[in-house]
């Protein structure tokens, strides 16, 4: 349980996340229907608005810790096949294979594609965020580094969609673009569940037609 009256001393900065996060109604709701994350929420609103989901996909999670969008995953693609991937340990989740990598080193990629087995990938997610310096454009440039390796890893195992966070900041048009060379459909959406003083949206890039529902 987060408290404000932890004897222990906290940074200003702290305490300003401790208050966001006691007033935060999505941090309430994931406690309350047992998501890991409150990031849960934002893919629920993707999935509302588009309908990625169906049963029996293979989908790949990148970035997945905690665990909050394999939840999503796992509950709206039943007898699917479910991989997440990150730099840090998960809680172990029914339904979901689990590889701890870093996604920009080969050997992770080689050791999801060993799992599938040439089974095809439906979606890839990336909600993955570079560890943050504090510099916007280094931050920015970071992060727009592991988009353009997720678009290239789509490119490369020919995912019929992708959802990838993109921190807005000057390399979005291009983001975009890449994506427009692989998918018929691609679009920014920014989730309600997203804070408004957060630069992340949300690139939503599919073959099909997407119809906003
Ligand atoms: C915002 S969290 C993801 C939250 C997740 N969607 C959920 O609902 O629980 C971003 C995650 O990306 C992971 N990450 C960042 N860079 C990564 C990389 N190069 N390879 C693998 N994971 C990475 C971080 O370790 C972190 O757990």
């Amino acid at each position: 349980m987060i408290s404000l009256n932890n004897k222990k001393k906290r940074s200003s900065s702290s305490r300003n996340w401790l208050v966001r996060q006691l007033k935060d109604k999505y941090v309430a709701r994931s406690r309350d229907l047992g998501y890991r994350s409150r990031s849960a929420f934002k893919l629920l609103e993707i999935d509302k608005k588009y309908r990625i989901f169906a049963n029996n996909q293979v989908v790949v999670d990148l970035g997945c810790a905690p665990g909050g969008w394999l939840q999503v995953a796992t509950k709206r693609s039943t007898n699917g096949i479910i991989i997440g991937v990150d730099l840090n340990d998960i809680t172990p989740l029914q339904g979901v294979t689990f590889i701890k990598g870093d996604f920009l080193e080969p050997n992770t990629t080689t050791q999801i594609l060993q799992h599938l087995n040439d089974k095809q990938i439906d979606i890839v997610l990336s909600d993955m965020t570079a560890p943050a310096c504090g510099i916007n454009q280094i931050d920015v440039l970071r992060n727009t580094m592991l988009v353009n390796s997720v678009i290239n890893f789509c490119d490369k195992v020919n995912a019929k969609s992708m959802i990838a966070k993109v921190l807005r900041g000057g390399t979005e048009k291009e983001i975009f673009a890449a994506c427009e060379t692989q998918y018929q459909n691609v679009l920014y959406f920014k989730p309600h569940s997203s804070r408004q003083d957060s630069s992340e949206i949300y690139i939503v890039a599919t073959r099909r037609t997407l119809h906003a529902c």
